[in-house]
């Protein structure tokens, strides 16, 4: 490829990824047998041959949603776009990563599980009438055609350090909407359950496949997480409300700079980043990046809480009806 001949860090990336592919196949096979693979139809009664019972079940469905806080649904409307995203993913792991090999075959299959949290995900909005669809279909369809192209260098480490806090953070983030959503709908909690034990598998399958090349090849490693890691570029950034949507989902205490501060400190700690020695000048100093790094998000979370007042919100895939929201997260 061009870019290997213009850069030789690239090339020497290519030959780790090829070293450590029978590793990443036992992680793959590891991933297949714990795994329980669902269909969104089972948790949701989707089939021709409706019957009583199951008419039944959608009315209860819709009646129990309609109590759902709109606090609750907008963030929920972010974590669906951000599933629907998934098109941006597939290319990235594609591009970053290769097509070939052990590495396709795990983007194919993680595509095909994630494919499913977006069905599932909309098909539970759609059935409990959550939203103005119209609204939530227009913002969907404005992400996908604006594209996502984080600026990683073409460095295939910093797409697996990447999906590691990316699988975190969503599994947290859906974890967090089931526990308030099941107080009203305990269905919907049981759909994020399942989905919520995907992306735990799915981060072990990321976080392990880094860890195999922070052993090989620690240095360019560390330097690819520390550039990844301080600001994970959101990709659903694009979407027209993004912030505002990001900061309902923060004060409702089901993702924020709190929780992206965690799961940096338990991943920092996972790897054992601290311990790492006989390391480069650049991975000395990407070392030291990582390890100030919680500090620094504590100190950004800590502005971010002290400078937030009441506030209200309003969005059009919930008709607009504006609801107010305290400065702080409700845990
Ligand atoms: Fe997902
Ligand atoms: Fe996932």
């Amino acid at each position: 490829m061009l870019e290997h001949r213009l850069n030789p860090d690239l090339a020497a990336q290519r030959e780790v990824l090829d070293a450590i592919a029978p590793q990443v196949r036992a992680l793959m096979e590891r991933h297949r047998q714990s795994r329980k693979l669902w269909m969104p139809s089972e948790l949701l009664p989707a089939s021709e041959h409706t019957d009583a019972n199951h008419e039944a079940e959608l009315r209860e469905i819709r009646s129990r949603a309609r109590g759902l806080p709109d606090s609750v649904r907008v963030a929920l409307a972010l974590n669906l776009l951000t599933e629907e995203g998934l098109p941006h993913f597939h290319r990235l792991v594609a591009q970053y990563l290769g097509h070939d090999g052990v590495w396709a075959e795990w983007n194919n299959l993680w595509t095909a599980e994630e494919d499913r949290h977006g069905c599932v995900l909309r098909d539970y909005v759609r059935d409990a009438r959550l939203f103005d669809m119209r609204a939530l279909e227009h913002l969907q369809y404005q992400y996908l055609e604006a594209g996502f192209n984080p600026d990683w260098r073409a460095d295939p480490y910093r797409l697996l350090a990447y999906t590691s806090l990316q699988e975190k953070a969503t599994q947290t983030a859906h974890a967090n909407a089931g526990r308030i959503a099941g107080q009203y709908e305990p269905k919907l909690q049981k759909i994020l359950a399942h989905i919520c034990a995907d992306e735990a598998r799915h981060y072990a399958f990321y976080r392990d496949t880094f860890a195999l090349v922070l052993k090989a090849d620690t240095n360019r490693a560390l330097a690819a997480l520390a550039a990844v890691a301080p600001s994970l570029a959101m990709p659903g950034h694009t979407i027209a409300g993004y912030a505002q949507m990001s900061e309902v989902e923060r004060r409702a205490g089901i993702y924020g700079p709190r929780e992206y501060l965690k799961l940096v400190e338990d991943l920092v700690k996972h790897w054992a980043i601290d311990a790492l020695d006989g390391l480069s000048a650049v991975g000395r100093a990407a070392q030291e990046k990582i390890m100030q790094l919680p500090a620094r998000l504590a100190r950004m979370a800590d502005y971010i809480e002290s400078k937030a007042h009441t506030r209200s919100f309003s969005f059009d895939f919930i008709y607009q009806r504006a609801f107010e929201m305290a400065a702080g997260t409700a845990r």
